[in-house]
Parts: C-alpha cells; sequence; structure tokens
C-alpha cells in the first residue's frame, strides 16, 4: 500500500485529493458527502465581496434606524450578520458562516473557506469571521478582470498583493491565494504573492469568457465543465515554479482520471484539485482518482508522494527564458513535420 499522505498550507492531509471551490460544499451534507468520499480536504464555495458588502450595509442600515429610534437605550443593539445574527433578514454572509461552523464540526478534513473579491477595503476583514467559524484556512480567491483598457499591469499585480496583505493581517490560519494565469509575467506575480506571505497558490482560475451568439444576436455567459486539455496551462506553470516559491501549490482545472492527478504531481503540486469530475461523475470518482494514483505508483515504483512530486518540473538552475522557448520551437518543428506539406497531403 502507498502512503497518499501530504501537506497543504501547513495542514496534514490523508490524501492529496482536494474538492475545489463548488456547490458540491452548499450545506453541511454535501460536505460530509465529499469528506465520505474521501477527499483530503475541502474548499467551500465562495464568499462574493459583493455579499459582504450587502451585508454591512444592511447591517449599518438597521443599526443607525435602531440608534436613532433608542438613543438612549445603549444597551441595545439589533444582532447583526457579523455577531451571527440569525433570522430571515440575514444575509449570505450569515449563512456562509454558520454553514462553514457546521462543516468544520462535522468532517475529520480540514475545511478551507473561499473569499472570492477584486478589491483591496474594508470586506476582506471578513476572513477573519471565516477563521473564528473554524476554517482551516482560507482560500483568497482574486477574480479581477482589467475591463478598463487604461488600467496598466503593475496596478493590477499590486491590487493583487494588497489584497492578500489584508487577508494575512486580519487572520492567522494560512491563506492560499487562487489567482488567474493572465499576467505578463506570472512567475514573477507568483513569486510577489509568495513573499506578501501567500501560504499557498491555487493556479488557475477558469475565466468566464462571455460569447456571441450570432443566431439569438445576444451576448451568453455561461461557463462549462473542464476538459483534460485545459490542465496543461496550469501544469506548465507549476512544473515552472516548484522549487521556486515557499508557498503550496495546489492544481486545479481539468482533472478528469488518475492520470491527470499523476501528471500534476510530477509536474509540482502539493495537491490536486477536483470540481468539473466529482460533479461530472459523482462524488464516487474521488475513489476512482485515488485508487487509481495508489495503482499507478505501485506500478511505477512511488511508495511516497515526496518520493514522485515534481520529477517532471523544469529543473532549477536552467535558463527558464531559453528552456520555454526550446519546447515551443520543437512543437512547432513537430508541427510542421505532421502538416507541413498540406499540398501533397492532398494530393
Ligand atoms: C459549478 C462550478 C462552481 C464553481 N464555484 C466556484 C466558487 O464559488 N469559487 C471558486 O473559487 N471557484 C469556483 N469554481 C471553480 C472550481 O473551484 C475550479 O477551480 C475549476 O472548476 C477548475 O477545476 P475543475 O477542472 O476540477 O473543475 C466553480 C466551478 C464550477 C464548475
Amino acid at each position: 500500500m502507498t502512503d497518499l499522505s501530504t501537506s497543504y498550507l501547513g495542514l496534514a492531509l490523508r490524501n492529496p485529493l482536494v474538492a475545489s471551490a463548488s456547490p458540491l460544499s452548499q450545506g453541511v451534507d454535501r460536505v460530509r458527502a465529499l469528506a465520505d468520499a474521501g477527499v483530503g480536504a475541502v474548499v467551500m464555495y465562495s464568499l462574493f465581496e459583493e455579499e459582504v458588502h450587502r451585508d454591512q450595509l444592511h447591517d449599518l442600515m438597521v443599526t443607525e434606524t435602531h440608534e436613532n429610534a433608542f438613543g438612549e437605550a445603549q444597551s441595545y443593539f439589533p444582532s447583526t450578520a457579523a455577531q451571527g445574527g440569525s433570522g430571515p433578514e440575514s444575509g449570505g454572509a450569515d449563512r456562509y458562516l454558520r454553514l462553514l461552523e457546521q462543516a468544520a464540526v462535522s468532517v475529520d478534513v480540514p475545511v478551507i473557506a473561499s473569499l472570492n473579491g477584486s478589491t483591496p477595503g474594508g470586506w476582506v476583514g471578513f476572513a477573519r469571521s471565516m477563521q473564528d467559524a473554524g476554517a482551516a484556512a482560507v482560500e483568497l480567491n482574486v477574480y479581477f478582470v482589467p475591463g478598463d483598457p487604461h488600467t496598466s499591469g503593475r496596478d493590477v499585480e499590486d491590487r493583487h498583493v494588497e489584497i492578500l496583505q489584508q487577508v494575512k493581517a486580519a487572520v492567522t490560519v494560512p491563506v492560499a491565494v487562487k489567482l488567474s494565469p493572465h499576467f505578463s509575467s506570472m512567475g514573477e506575480m507568483a513569486m510577489r504573492l509568495d513573499r506578501a506571505g501567500a501560504d499557498g497558490l491555487v493556479l488557475f482560475n477558469r475565466f468566464l469568457q462571455p460569447d456571441v451568439d450570432p443566431e439569438q444576436l445576444v451576448v451568453t455567459t455561461s461557463t462549462g465543465l473542464s476538459a483534460p486539455a485545459e490542465a496543461r496551462l496550469p501544469r506548465t506553470w507549476i512544473a515552472i515554479l516548484h522549487g521556486h516559491v515557499t508557498a503550496s501549490l495546489a492544481a486545479t482545472t481539468g482533472v478528469d482520471q488518475a492520470e491527470d492527478v499523476a501528471a500534476y504531481l510530477l509536474a509540482g503540486a502539493d495537491v490536486v484539485m477536483t470540481a468539473s469530475a466529482l460533479l461530472r461523475h459523482g462524488l464516487g470518482h474521488a475513489a476512482v482518482l485515488l485508487d487509481g494514483l495508489d495503482e499507478w505508483m505501485r506500478r511505477k515504483g512511488f511508495g511516497t508522494l515526496d518520493e514522485l512530486r515534481g520529477r517532471l518540473a523544469v529543473p532549477v538552475g536552467v535558463d527558464h527564458d531559453a528552456y520555454e522557448r526550446a519546447g515551443y520551437v520543437a512543437a512547432l518543428q513537430q508541427l510542421r513535420r505532421t502538416y507541413g506539406d498540406p499540398l501533397g497531403a492532398r494530393s
């Protein structure tokens, strides 16, 4: 039997398969079912910056109304979302905390809260409430698309660092940053976040890319489940970053079979996350992935994850730019050999 135990964000995990943020965690029963399915940790679905703002505004309005009405009654304040108020008026943030609290005590694997936003500000302090509710760690999803073409790349990068620093200042539990691959120098961005205190990097967010329906003459916004080919981009960056950051590296996108998990680990991932595969095949698929990983490790003669993690990462010390360029040129030459004689192929 192989040993699948590992560590992520300094947390001890029974195995490297993590349920990533998705509706599969929208309920205590669902979180319990994920843990029962065998995953090493559960990342909760995201609480959005907009929801925190909405609840904070609601609390402020309720508080001010009562303050005006009963100015002399200093001891009386309505319960607020942040204090765990309940009732039909309580918002998404409040519900999230209650679920987190119940989930954290219901399962024996770490439950990681997910806070999702794009601007620095007071809302990030909500990470503290997540910690107090029992989150073993916070995954900070910075989902920011610089739609304003005047925004500079450095501003986008600085914004990520600033949000991370604010969250780090609010909590003592580990913080992972889930981010996009769209930086002019992804590696430097990762290293800046690492230096700014990120305990983990989750690579990558899948972007909602609007499309155009020429028949209905409308913009469509739906996004489907991922395909294994999409794993190449995160895997490339994990292979580059392995050995260059002290933060844990989590892979997300494109896991469907055990070989996808193995490939991510070989590239250097500390843990491998999955959402689409569990949504597509059902929770029982977690065991398929784990059994498949175990079988592959035995077949290849690996007893522990440390023996294989990062084996196929970009070697530390190589000229990275030249390495990537050489791979690109070799791939194009291969394509030319395959498709380079279209006239001949047609004759
Ligand atoms: C239905 C659905 C809901 C998701 N919700 C969230 C979310 O709330 N927060 C988040 O950070 N990622 C969310 N994601 C992204 C996943 O956590 C994951 O990063 C992404 O789907 C790529 O992994 P996969 O290929 O295993 O699906 C969601 C994905 C899906 C398919």
